[in-house]
């Protein structure tokens, strides 16, 4: 069976990369490693704007973050076309960062990846992340506030996305279990109890997938 070994990729991105997106990338990086899927899911957090490259999350945004447990120690680095190749799925805190986005990406499959980071919020009626830079602490609260509540349904999201990926591997794998059956049995009754057997395993590794997906889109493991 091909493994499904290949990380999932996940990029941040807010217009300086200084405050939005990497407390979005530290908060789900710890999310991601409380579930221990280190070796599943991958994050890191970009700019649209190029002028504070190198430079450590805004002090104000560190202290906001260090206060709730996250240790911010992301440089930061400008959105590049070729980060449509690297990332699976890439996250605008509002809508001016999708439209650079958008503009940016290399191809109509590349936009695909884009999503509004304001999908996943499921409490607060609110369509984008706002921009904390020119406001004072409550601005930086209301960002990690955002962040904390929604990165609960993106984990599930990327779980969801894990268990179809297993799920149609499995499929595949059925087809040619059968295909190989039917090259090497010559007896058809023989033949056609084995591929019972292997279907009848695989509809039950399936039923269990449906039934992961389920519990994890209820939120009841979290
Ligand atoms: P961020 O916030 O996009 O959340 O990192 C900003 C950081 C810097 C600037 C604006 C927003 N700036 O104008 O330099």
């Amino acid at each position: 069976m091909e493994e499904v070994n290949s990380k999932y990729k996940v990029l941040f991105v807010c217009l300086g990369n200084i405050c939005r997106s990497p407390a979005a990338h530290g908060i789900f990086e710890h999310v991601v490693r409380e579930k221990g899927m280190e070796d599943k899911i991958e994050v890191d957090s970009a700019g649209t704007y190029s002028g504070h490259r190198g430079e450590l999350p805004d002090r104000r945004m560190r202290n906001a973050a260090m206060y709730r447990g996250y240790a911010l120690t992301h440089r930061s680095r400008p959105v590049s076309s070729l980060d449509f190749l690297d990332f699976d799925m890439i996250i605008a805190m509002d809508d001016q960062n999708y439209e650079d986005l958008m503009h940016l990406a290399p191809s109509v499959e590349a936009t695909h990846k884009i999503r509004r980071m304001a999908e996943f919020f499921t409490t607060h009626k609110i369509s984008y992340v706002p921009d904390p830079y020119y406001m004072g602490a409550e601005g930086f609260q209301l960002v990690l506030d955002l962040l904390e509540e929604e990165h609960v349904n993106l984990g599930v999201v990327v779980d969801v996305q894990e268990v179809y990926a297993t799920t149609h591997k499995l499929c595949d794998s059925v087809d040619t279990v059968i295909c190989t059956l039917a090259d090497i049995c010559q007896d058809t009754l023989v033949r056609h109890c084995v591929e019972l057997l292997v279907v009848d395993v695989a509809y039950t590794s399936l039923q269990r997938a449906h039934s992961l997906q389920k519990t994890l889109l209820e939120g009841a493991t979290y």
